[in-house]
């Protein structure tokens, strides 16, 4: 989060220019309230670094897919990266055009495809041999030609998390590198498809820059080898994955990931020279992570023996990072502490009946009471988007702001939204009314 987008200003946290209490008076809490200018910088901040070089930056959707953020790319010139039908529809419906939009995704079904060729796509980024005869058979289907970049799958470390490396031999993604050049130079052609490019993607949250390094080396080596085998190759896509800072209260760790941002861009113009190639990025967390908050309210302060639980009104269902990765997100107090305030360890914890429910334990937190406002900051990325409606709690709304001004750009889910899409079967309709007080209870549902 940088800390300009976020300012204390008289002792209450803002985002831009607008005090968080009163986003929270207006649309009540939990919420999910973004940075414009936030991302508007983030954007052009990536984009400054890879100037020069004849790069598409693909936003990836799947960390933030709300569409007022896509269009807030979108204006900046951004293209996207989608993993689904949803995701290009949502894509194509903020403005994104269809030849800036790239499909990738382990496992594209025919309907997806379709969908893609019919918007005209940029590319797909293929991810196996069985992948593209479907793909063929489709693109012969509707009359035309798939442009194609294979996903290759470099055998490179990336060395973050387990849950979210994605370019090691044993992961599910790309096509083996050698596999892949048995095949291109073997096979040249298929009908229906038309070989662009490569594309790797080894990863999400890297904090380290050299697997980018070795990665780029291996795939502009194939790259050269098909080439010169007559593959009319004329794109790389390089990915996503460049990792941010959580800790914001850490300044080396702050300028740490801006500095991460140009040694990157570094390696990309160095091994960029003289290449005869475009290039591609799909930047997810990079773009958004930092440019947005949970916004939530303090239930309940209670101590267990020597515990202290401060019950929140937010839960896993509405940021999973916590329960999923253990992933550690800044918590902090809408009105700022007092300077001479005692931190005590806490933990904060969500009202769901799992006990990883659980946002941060023993977290040195100032004194806190029932009705206090917290925020979890870096929520921007991966977070609204993996909200579900576990226990029955509707998804929570997100806010963009702008300077001094503010929009709902989700409303809260409406109860009976949620409730609505169930359907009795028909043999608890046929029953009389009398005998199914469910039926009474859902009125006419
Ligand atoms: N391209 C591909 C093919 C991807 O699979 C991903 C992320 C990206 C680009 C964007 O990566 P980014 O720049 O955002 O790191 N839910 C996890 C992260 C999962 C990432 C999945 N793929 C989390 O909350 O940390």
């Amino acid at each position: 989060m940088s800390s300009n987008y976020f300012p204390y200003r008289d002792g209450q946290l803002h985002v831009s220019q607008v005090p968080v209490a009163r986003l929270a008076e207006e649309v009540g809490t939990p919420f999910y309230c973004y940075s414009a200018d936030a991302l508007e910088n983030s954007y052009r901040s990536f984009a400054a670094a890879l100037s020069g070089l004849p790069a598409t930056i693909c936003y990836a959707l799947k960390a933030n897919s709300n569409q007022a953020v896509i269009k807030t790319f979108a204006d900046l010139g951004a293209g996207a990266d989608v993993v689904s039908e949803g995701e290009l529809r949502r894509a194509l419906a903020a403005g994104v055009p269809a030849e800036r939009i790239v499909f990738a995704g382990v496992g594209k079904t025919g309907q997806e495809m379709i969908a893609g060729l019919d918007a005209g796509i940029m590319q797909f980024n293929v991810e196996s041999l069985a992948e593209l005869e479907l793909l063929s058979q489709v693109a012969q289907q509707r009359g035309t030609t798939a442009p194609v970049a294979v996903r290759v799958n470099p055998n490179v470390d990336a060395g973050t998390l387990d849950q979210i490396t994605t370019g090691r031999a044993d992961s599910k993604f790309g096509i083996d590198a050698t596999e892949a050049r048995d095949f291109l130079t073997g096979t040249g052609s298929l009908p229906g498809i038309r070989f662009e490019g490569l594309a790797v993607h080894i990863g999400s949250q890297l904090t380290d820059i050299a697997p980018y390094r070795t990665t780029f080396e291996r795939l502009i080596a194939l790259y050269h080898e098909l080439r010169e085998a007559g593959l009319p190759l004329r794109r790389l896509d390089l990915g996503g994955g460049i990792g941010i800072s959580y800790k914001h209260h850490l300044q080396e760790q702050v300028e740490e990931a801006e500095q991460r941002v140009r040694d990157y861009a570094q390696v990309v113009h160095g091994l960029a020279d003289g290449l005869d190639a475009e290039l591609v990025f799909e930047p997810g967390r990079l773009l958004v992570g930092n440019a947005g908050l949970l916004v939530t309210r303090v239930l309940y302060v209670k101590d267990n023996g020597e515990r202290r639980f401060v019950i929140v009104d937010a839960a896993m269902n509405d940021l999973l990072r916590p329960s999923l990765y253990d992933a550690w997100h800044e918590i902090l107090p809408v009105s700022a502490a007092a300077a001479n305030a005692e931190l005590r360890p806490v933990d904060v914890v969500g009202p769901v009946c799992e006990s990883t429910d659980t946002f941060a334990k023993q977290r040195p937190l100032p004194p806190l009471k029932k009705d206090d406002l917290l925020v979890f900051s870096s929520a921007g990325a991966y977070s609204f988007v993996m909200a579900s409606t576990y226990n029955s709690r509707p998804l929570a709304p997100e806010v963009l702001v702008r300077g001094d001004r503010s929009a709902i750009v989700r409303a809260r889910m409406e109860y009976d939204a949620m409730i609505g899409q169930d359907r009795l079967p028909d043999w608890q309709n046929e029953r009389a009314d009398g005998d199914n007080p469910q039926k009474t209870a859902l009125g006419a549902a």
